[in-house]
């Protein structure tokens, strides 16, 4: 038994209130056992955590690890240029080694920054790398290799074949999913429709299913990629999905830029996810996704940095501040409150990936997997008045990220935090 104390700390809960109460955490093996004033308990490891802010870990709901170490090269393209320039030959370029250091390089900047979950979308092939990398790493994910039967575009090496696509993905989900009591899932990757043919899509409907695992995939997310998918099924992304079966519960939708007002309608009705990208859409030129109008609808929205190229840093602070700021412009003030963006960048996250009973928030129960915030380095007037989420999400950045815990284990920790480890 392995246990931690977590001392004084600000704690932001995101429970059903989301309140935010002074106190102590104590965490036994992989989760919150209690949350009160003066426990007194022993444990293994005592963090002194006054001054602090505890925030449930970032879930981050799209991210491609394996494009780590092509940051650097999604400057000045768009979508479709970009994937036949720079990252399909770069991807094919991938061996078992480059693969396993991507995703680890990936993993260290996730948890400096407080993200404690990720879902993962490989390349074609060596995904196992990656699973081990972050099976290693302790990280919370649901992951999967990348499927593309399709498209002259894309390079001979990645083009596979429908069939060994299928099977490679069934044999790493069998091997992977539900690693470590679910600490890693498995999830199903076509890449988007514009690489996939039918018979992909339709059997990874079925095996969606069949295994209750997440289908993750991107859509409606540039202008041009719209039009491929328009001139070769007469439909808009979101529409010709739910036509084959997908849009259901279980589907992550990664950017959504350009909805119609009938794939919004599905995406609501059918429970679909939508992963906001913002960083990635501004980088890519791709736009500005109708965030309010999805909140509006009640749809279900979280958030994802997308892959290294777009983004730099695969920085949640990054992401939860651009989500907010680039609506204002065109929506007002209180479009997108801090409140929101965080919401969406924890407790939305876990609903996101069908976890909201086990992480998202801090509550007895859960897992623990938070991160722990020293926001009284900022050079600001002490102004006691303001609500903690607004200085997270407009003026925090990696660097007051002193702890980041995932499964109740410490995963990366600052010098500046004061600890107390112990045997008991
Ligand atoms: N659409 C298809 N593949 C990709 C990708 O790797 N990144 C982004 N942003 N969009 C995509
Ligand atoms: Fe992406």
């Amino acid at each position: 038994m392995s246990s931690i104390m977590i001392k004084n700390a600000e704690i932001i809960t995101m429970n059903a209130n989301e309140e935010i109460i002074t106190g102590d955490i104590y965490i036994v093996d992989d989760r919150i056992v209690e949350i009160g004033h003066s426990l007194s308990h022993s444990a293994n490891k005592i963090i002194d955590a006054a001054g602090r802010t505890v925030i449930p870990g970032f879930v981050q709901t799209h991210i491609h690890l394996c494009q780590t170490l092509f940051r650097g090269q999604a400057d000045d393209l768009e979508l479709m240029d970009w994937l036949k320039q720079r990252i399909w030959p770069l991807e094919a370029s991938h061996d078992e080694e480059s693969i396993y250091y991507s995703a680890m390089l990936g993993i260290g900047e996730l948890l400096q920054s407080g993200t404690t979950t990720v879902v993962d979308m490989e390349t074609v092939h060596h995904t196992e790398y990656a699973f081990q990398a972050l099976a290693e790493s302790g990280i919370r994910a649901l992951a999967g290799k990348v499927m593309m039967d399709k498209g002259n575009e894309v390079p001979i090496r990645l083009r596979e074949n429908t069939k060994s696509s299928l099977q490679e993905s069934v044999d790493l989900l069998e091997k992977w999913h539900g690693y470590e009591s679910g600490r890693i899932q498995y999830a199903f990757c076509p890449r988007f429709v514009v690489s996939c043919t039918e018979e992909l899509l339709t059997n990874v409907r079925d095996l969606s299913a069949k295994y209750n695992v997440r289908v993750h995939t991107h859509a409606s997310e540039n202008a041009n990629e719209i039009l491929l998918v328009e001139k070769e099924h007469g439909m808009r992304n979101v529409v010709y999905l739910d036509h084959l079966g997908l849009a259901n519960e279980r589907l992550i939708l990664a950017h959504c830029v350009w909805l119609d007002e009938e794939e919004k309608k599905i995406i609501k009705e059918r429970g679909v996810k939508v992963s906001h990208c913002p960083g990635s859409n501004l980088k890519l030129a791709s736009g500005v996704a109708d965030l309010p109008g999805l909140l509006d609808q009640h749809a279900h929205v979280s958030l994802g940095a997308d892959g290294a190229p777009c983004n730099n840093n695969l920085d949640m602070f990054n992401e939860m501040r651009l989500a907010a700021i680039i609506q204002k412009p065109i929506h007002g003030p209180t479009a997108m409150n801090a409140r929101t963006v965080f919401r969406m960048a924890t407790i939305g996250g876990a609903k996101a990936v069908g976890m909201e009973k086990e992480i998202g928030s801090i509550e007895p129960g859960k897992k623990a997997d938070l991160a722990i915030l020293n926001l009284n380095d900022f050079h600001v007037y002490p102004s006691y008045d303001i609500d903690p989420i607004s200085r997270i999400v407009y003026s925090a950045t990696r660097a007051d990220v002193e702890s980041t815990i995932v499964n109740g284990k410490v995963l990366m920790e600052n010098r500046q935090l004061k600890t107390i480890d112990k045997k008991i």
